[in-house]
């Protein structure tokens, strides 16, 4: 049976290295994302390296778009195997002091409701393929008043608030999904990325393509569902 992976949230960092590896791994790739360009300029990538990549444009913040995208990628590669849930609402909510209620829920609508919308719709392909819910997460929703204090100070409160909820969701996915053999796994990033914004002035960011091995490696060996990278 062919594998297929989705890769929500796609751009230079993360994503990519998610992308290149699934791939090589022999996995067919679904690349989800808002900009058409961005995401054809990916899949003709990946194709350069013989990987079958396929565009999708759906906003992860929509639970009805996020249905309705997975089963447009079951019926272009078949059974899914892998969710990669890599999108957040980077900016919204930044001051919790102060932010609307329409922002407050944006962030949640990334992190949990367009979640949980793939994974329920994905769900009878994960249990037949003994698939996986892969997650990225970061450290601002880690529970520790040095990050509370940057959070804060950096108006990265929403996020650090839906981070926090996404890291409680992995272990409540994987503790629901173990008895049917839907591995759930996090890589937590105390760092930032290569290639992204976050790591402008950072001398020593983080690889994209050392994110996608560490996703690997807990896909394949199942032995833990947590990393942390830093
Ligand atoms: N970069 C870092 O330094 C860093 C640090 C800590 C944690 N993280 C975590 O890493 C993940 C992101 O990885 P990355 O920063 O390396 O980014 P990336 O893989 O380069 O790309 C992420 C992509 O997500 C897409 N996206 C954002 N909102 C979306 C939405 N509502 N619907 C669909 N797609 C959406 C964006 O593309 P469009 O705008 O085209 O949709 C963006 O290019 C997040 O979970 C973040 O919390 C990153």
């Amino acid at each position: 049976m062919s594998k297929t992976i989705v890769v929500v949230g796609f751009g230079p960092g993360i994503s990519t290295g998610v992308a290149e590896k699934f791939g090589a791994e022999g996995f067919n790739v679904a690349l989800v994302g808002r900009t058409k360009e961005r995401l054809d300029a990916g899949a003709a990538a990946l194709k350069a390296k013989g990987i079958n990549a396929v565009a999708f444009v759906a906003d992860a913040s929509n639970p009805a778009a996020i249905g309705k995208l997975i089963d447009e990628v079951r019926a272009t590669f078949g059974t899914i195997t892998a969710i990669h849930w890599n999108a957040y609402g980077d900016s919204q909510a930044g001051d919790l002091t102060a932010a609307s209620e329409t922002e407050i829920r944006g962030v949640f609508d990334v992190a949990i409701s367009g979640l949980l919308s793939a994974v329920q719709t994905a769900l009878p392909d994960l249990k037949a393929s003994k698939g996986a819910v892969l997650i990225t997460n970061g450290a601002f929703g880690e529970l520790n008043d040095q990050i509370n204090h940057y959070a804060a100070a950096s108006n990265n409160m929403g996020l650090a608030m839906a981070n926090a909820a996404k890291h409680k969701l992995v272990g409540l996915l994987a503790a629901k999904l173990k008895a049917d053999d839907v591995f759930v796994g996090e890589v937590m990033i105390a760092g930032s990325i290569k290639g992204t914004s976050w790591a402008a002035g950072n001398p020593n960011p983080i690889e994209p393509s050392l994110v996608g091995e560490t996703f690997y490696k807990l896909f394949d060996q199942r032995a833990d569902n947590y990393a942390r990278l830093s």
